[in-house]
């Protein structure tokens, strides 16, 4: 049975205050929550303060994650933080989020090395992949874009990402499906999400490579989900396929009421 989990990723987004309210009401709102699990990505900078500010309910009901780290562990790379300096600080790191494969060139082989960074250094790597090629305005509003090639070039970047990766280690890792054009409306995404159905599609074509690369209980075992403008009122279309682990949630995951709800939707 795989547990169910909810990505908050919160980007660039926040100040300390916020930061700290923000995850008190998320920690107050998820008390009652059961076989669930909830994983907060602050930026870098409010790991401690949030880790201190939930506390008691930190690594139960709660866990954190970072949004990227450093192939290497230590060294001269100014302004990088590593797997070796997160270690203690969370449990989750999210790796080749489009967003970073975008704005700063993130290409399959850095991804690889990250995710064995991230292992290394015992964090369960939140692997992203998704299609980033420009879709056409009636293919988004479809949620869905011509199925055949870009499936493709999905399935090429988990192989990649998973290069070298032990059965014994692929265990910790979550894979999320999670396309540009999909996210919150802005510079990359259009604020459509994606089809449900079809995102479960994906999905399952991930899960039957995760089957091909390993074995049939490790392809059983792994969590996939789903990101991309996910919200309080369209979530119910992703549980509703079984093939479909969870949600990796940027924009709503800032506003705890709304947020909230989706862990509350998550959990049934
Ligand atoms: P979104 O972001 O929910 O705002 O679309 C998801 C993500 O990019 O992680």
């Amino acid at each position: 049975m795989r547990t169910p989990i909810i990505v908050a990723n919160w980007k660039m987004n926040t100040n300390l205050s916020d930061a700290i309210v923000l995850a008190q009401s998320i920690k107050n709102g998820t008390h009652q929550l059961e076989n669930v699990e909830i994983v907060l990505c602050p930026p870098f900078v409010w790991l401690y303060p949030v880790a201190e500010a939930i506390e008691k309910v930190l690594n139960k009901r709660i866990k954190l994650g970072a949004q990227n780290l450093f192939w290497q562990d230590e060294g001269a790379y100014t302004g990088e933080i590593s797997g070796k300096m997160l270690r203690r600080m969370c449990e989750y790191i999210i790796v080749g989020h489009s967003e970073r494969r975008h704005w700063f060139q993130e290409d399959d082989e850095i991804v690889n090395d990250k995710v064995h960074a991230a292992l290394r250094n015992g964090l369960k790597p939140i692997i992203c992949v998704g299609e980033y090629k420009k879709m056409t305005e009636e293919q988004i509003s479809r949620g869905r874009p011509n199925k055949v090639s870009v499936g493709i070039n999905i399935i090429n970047q988990l192989a990649r990402a998973l290069e070298n990766v032990s059965k014994k280690d692929v265990q910790n890792v979550v894979i999320a499906y999670e396309p540009i054009w999909a996210i919150s409306k802005g510079r990359l995404g259009s604020g459509n999400p994606a089809d449900g159905a079809y995102s479960a599609s994906v999905i399952n074509q991930l899960r039957e490579k995760i089957f091909r690369l390993y074995d049939w209980d490790t392809a059983q075992n792994i969590r996939i989900i789903y990101g991309g403008s996910v919200n309080s009122k369209n979530i119910t279309e992703f549980i509703r396929q079984p093939e479909i682990d969870g949600v990796l949630v940027g924009g709503v995951s800032l506003k705890s009421k709304e947020f909230i709800k989706v862990c509350e939707e998550m959990a049934g």
